[in-house]
């Protein structure tokens, strides 16, 4: 479904991504780990077509690189960003109708409402409230909610779980296993890798911009090597 091949971005003369193959197959959840600067949410720029970039970059039959980056949500391809760029001053309700601001389906887009408010219920409670009045954990219910309006085939997360309190932290990341059990492709920026192994498929790990490990999510989370350096556990 999707496919980097060789695939580098730059910032000025500053490479960000070098040369990086990976893949996400219908449904899956993929994640991607690595420290600070790896180049995770770059990769992800990258892939939502927020950056330039070289190398192949395939989606669903589609050459990115030739698709206008407006139209990327349109194929299927929605992103939520690190840092979740919400507006805080509009309602959670219409925060999550901006996600939908593409499509003229209404029935549709009301049954993914619905949808959205069936995976995270605390934002039909709080549908008319401002989202600047939420916790940080319901703030990022409400960035994936968002997305999901788009109505995704690969849904790209930019570190769900960062700054939340564990238990908020755990409830999302469950919502996120039920997301890709409804079908809907996952490429997820994670930096608690721990927690990501635990519901990803397989996993991807990111290092100066090149990618230093893949495989299983399962296999990785039981290799010495990625324990010692990646997890921190003896
Ligand atoms: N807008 C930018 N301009 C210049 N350099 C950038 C820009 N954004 C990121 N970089 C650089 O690109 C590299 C990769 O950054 P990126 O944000 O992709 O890392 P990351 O893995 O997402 O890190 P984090 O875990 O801190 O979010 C870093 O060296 C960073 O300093
Ligand atoms: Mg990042």
């Amino acid at each position: 479904m999707l496919e980097l091949n060789q695939l580098s971005a730059s910032y000025g003369k500053a490479m960000a991504l070098e040369s990086i193959s990976l893949n996400v197959m219908p449904g899956e959840l993929v994640a991607v780990l690595g420290p600070n600067g790896a180049g995770k949410s770059t990769l992800l720029k990258a892939i939502s077509r927020s950056i330039d970039s070289h190398g192949v970059l395939r989606f669903d039959r589609h050459n990115l690189h030739e698709v206008a980056t407006e139209r990327v949500v349109g194929l299927g391809i929605c992103h939520c960003p690190e840092g979740r760029r919400l507006f805080p001053e509009l309602t959670v309700l219409k925060n999550l109708q901006l996600g939908a601001y593409l499509r003229h389906n209404k029935a549709a887009v009301a049954a993914d409402l619905h949808k959205v408010y069936e995976l995270f219920p605390i934002l039909q409670e709080r549908s008319q409230q401002m989202v600047s009045t939420l916790s940080g954990g319901q703030q990022q219910m409400v960035a994936i909610g968002r997305a999901l309006m788009g109505s995704p085939k690969l849904l790209l997360l930019d570190e769900p779980s960062v700054g939340i309190a564990h238990r908020l932290k755990m409830e999302i990341f469950k919502a996120i296993r039920q997301i890709r059990d409804s079908g809907v492709a996952i490429l997820m920026a994670e930096q608690d890798a721990q927690s990501a192994l635990q519901i990803a498929d397989r996993a991807y790990i990111l290092e100066h911009g090149q990618v230093a490990q893949q495989g299983l999510a399962r296999a990785l989370a039981n290799d010495d090597h990625v324990r010692k350096i990646y997890l921190g556990i003896a």
